[in-house]
C-alpha cells in the first residue's frame, strides 16, 4: 500500500492501525476500500459521521462517483448524531452538512439522521435504533474523534452499552464546535447513537487527522479501556480500523 509510515495490530485486540504520510493518501485508501466493498455488495448499510475530518472524504467520494457513474441506489446511510433544537435547514445542523457535502451529489437509496427536533426525543431515539435494526444493522460505521475522546456525541463517562440517546455536550466540545456557529450559541444537547449502537456495527473505521488529535489517539490506543475515554471502547470490537495521518499518529509512530 502506498505511503504508509506504519501499520500494526494492537496485540490484545483486533484493532488495526494505519498511519499515512499524507492526508491525501489516507483519504484515497479509505475511498478505494469503501468502493471495493460497495461494488462487491459487502455493504448495504453505511454509518456516516460529520465534522471537518469528513468534509474532504465526502468531496473525494462524490467526485469519484460522479466521474465513474457509480450508483449508491442500493445503499442506505445512517448518521451518528445531530444537535437538539437546530432546524434541519440551518447551516449548523448535521442534516445540512450531509446534504451539502454528500446527499445532494450521490444517489443513495435512503439516508437516516437522528431527529433532534422531535417533541418526544426519547421516542425518536428509540425509533432510530429500530430503523437501524430493521435494516439488518450497520455494515460499516465511520467515525471521527473528539479531542476529549468522544465518538459521535458520546462524551466521557458514557456507558459502553448505551444505545441512541440524548447527550449533554461537554464544555470542551461546545468550545471546539463553536467555530461552526459563527458567534451563535452551540446547543448543549445532541441526539447520538450510543457506544453500544456503534459497537454493533460489523466493521468500524475511525479517521483522525492533524496534530490536535495526536494525544487522544495515543490515549485511545495505549491507555486503559475506560468510559473516561469513549474511543477506547473500539478496542473491544473485533474489526475496528484507525486511519491516521502523520500528525495524528505522531505520538505512536
Ligand atoms: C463532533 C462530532 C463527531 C466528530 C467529532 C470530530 O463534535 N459530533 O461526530 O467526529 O466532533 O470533529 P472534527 O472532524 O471536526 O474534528
Amino acid at each position: 500500500m502506498e505511503n504508509i509510515i506504519r501499520e500494526y495490530k494492537k496485540s490484545e485486540t483486533g484493532i488495526h492501525i494505519l498511519i499515512f504520510e499524507t492526508k491525501k493518501s489516507l483519504y484515497s485508501q479509505a475511498m478505494t476500500s469503501l468502493f471495493k466493498s460497495l461494488s462487491s455488495r459487502e455493504y448495504t448499510n453505511v454509518g456516516l459521521a460529520t465534522g471537518k475530518t469528513y468534509e474532504r472524504f465526502y468531496d473525494i467520494l462524490s467526485n469519484y462517483s460522479i466521474k465513474n457513474k457509480f450508483s449508491f441506489s442500493k445503499i442506505s446511510s445512517f448518521n451518528l448524531d445531530e444537535y437538539v433544537g437546530i432546524p434541519n435547514d440551518d447551516t449548523c445542523s448535521y442534516h445540512y452538512f450531509m446534504r451539502n457535502h454528500l446527499f445532494s451529489k450521490i444517489d443513495l437509496k435512503e439516508s437516516f439522521i437522528p431527529d433532534g427536533n422531535s417533541e418526544d426525543l426519547k421516542k425518536s431515539a428509540m425509533a432510530y435504533e429500530h430503523q437501524i435494526a430493521s435494516h439488518g444493522g450497520i455494515d460499516i460505521q465511520y467515525l471521527g474523534l473528539g479531542i476529549n475522546g468522544h465518538i459521535g456525541f458520546n462524551e466521557p463517562g458514557t456507558p459502553f452499552d448505551s444505545r441512541t440517546h440524548i447527550a449533554e455536550l461537554a464544555e470542551s466540545t461546545i468550545r471546539e464546535n463553536s467555530v461552526y456557529f459563527d458567534g451563535n450559541q452551540v446547543p448543549k444537547k445532541a441526539i447520538t447513537m450510543g457506544i453500544g449502537t456503534i459497537l454493533d456495527a460489523k466493521r468500524i473505521v475511525l479517521i483522525a487527522t492533524g496534530e490536535s488529535k495526536s494525544k487522544i489517539v495515543k490515549q485511545t490506543l495505549d491507555g486503559s479501556i475506560e468510559e473516561k475515554i469513549p474511543a477506547t471502547a473500539l478496542r473491544l470490537h473485533q474489526d475496528a480500523t484507525l486511519l491516521l495521518d502523520r500528525d495524528a499518529g505522531s505520538l505512536i509512530i
